[in-house]
């Protein structure tokens, strides 16, 4: 996630769980990694997708893996998308939250005009 939003939770009182960034793994998304990360504790999943500093683009397959944990276990899902419109032509963005009722419900997805715009810091 996007740094202040690691101030937000520790703000809270919560602790932030990290998933390791590798990239030698091509920063590959695995879903076993997930749900060990995942315990009785936890209340949200913080996705960036595309991924800022990466640029990885998450799949179709990749965020329904997210989605289904997060339903499954009644989980918030905060799903920061501000780079969608910023992906090469083979990628295709995938708003995490469109995947169907039960995650929208789940789901806050944060957006602005910064990047699509070219106007940070207005
Ligand atoms: C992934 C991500 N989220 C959020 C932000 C915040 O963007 P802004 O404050 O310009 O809306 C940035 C800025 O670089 C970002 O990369």
């Amino acid at each position: 996630m996007y740094t202040p939003f690691k101030n937000g939770i520790d703000a809270t009182g919560a602790k932030a769980v990290y998933w390791e960034l590798l990239e030698d793994d091509g920063y590959r998304f695995d879903e076993e990694k997930l749900k060990k990360l995942v315990t009785k504790k936890t209340r949200l999943i913080g996705v960036c997708n595309p991924h800022n500093p990466t640029g990885r683009v998450m799949t179709k397959q990749e965020l329904k893996a997210i989605a289904d944990i997060a339903v499954d276990k009644k989980i918030n899902i905060v799903s920061d998308e501000l780079w969608e419109d910023i992906v090469f032509d083979d990628h295709k963005h995938i708003s995490i939250a469109s995947l169907g009722p039960e995650v929208s419900d789940l789901t806050l997805t944060s957006w602005g005009f910064s990047k699509t715009f070219g106007v940070a810091g207005l």
